[in-house]
């Protein structure tokens, strides 16, 4: 847990998606060219959410990702283990921008909202950290 990096809730960003409107509907496109501050290695998304349900609680040692409300609204708190900030997200053509090293805690979840995370890295259950004390400390040891 170590190898933790120093990264600070300032660092989390509300990032604006490529977006071509139509009269039949707006599309979106997130691409690794341009619009990401990372490779996309992985998505994955979280649906059937029921009220008053809390998702995330955890941190990632390795993995950035993107969070984007792509249905519905949600709130994703953050944290560096001494800061904290929350973001509402409501808008599909918008992700915020967690780097690795960020506690996130989701909730607030509109009736059929869908959470849809853009990753840097494959699955790995040793990339999380989901003890938040162990988090505080292996921050404060940065
Ligand atoms: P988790 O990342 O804890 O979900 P959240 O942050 O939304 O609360 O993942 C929930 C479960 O799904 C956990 O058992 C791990 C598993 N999982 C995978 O198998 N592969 C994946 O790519 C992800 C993101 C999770």
């Amino acid at each position: 847990m170590s190898k933790i990096p120093g990264s600070v809730v300032d660092d989390c960003r509300i990032i604006s998606i490529e977006r071509h409107p139509h009269r039949q509907g707006t599309l979106t496109v997130a691409q690794n060219s341009g619009t990401l501050p990372f490779d996309l290695r992985r998505i994955y998304y979280i649906y059937d959410i029921p009220a008053n349900s809390e998702r995330g609680g955890h941190a990632h040692i390795e993995q950035e990702s993107l969070v984007m409300a792509v249905g519905g609204s949600f709130d994703v708190t953050v944290s560096d283990g001494g800061k904290t900030k929350k973001f509402t997200l409501n808008r599909p053509y918008e992700g915020l921008y967690i780097p690795a090293g960020i506690w996130r805690h989701i909730d607030n979840f509109s009736s059929g909202s869908i959470v849809l995370v853009l990753a840097s890295t494959d699955f790995s259950e040793d990339d999380y950290i989901r003890n938040f004390e162990d988090f505080v400390t292996a921050k404060a040891q940065k």
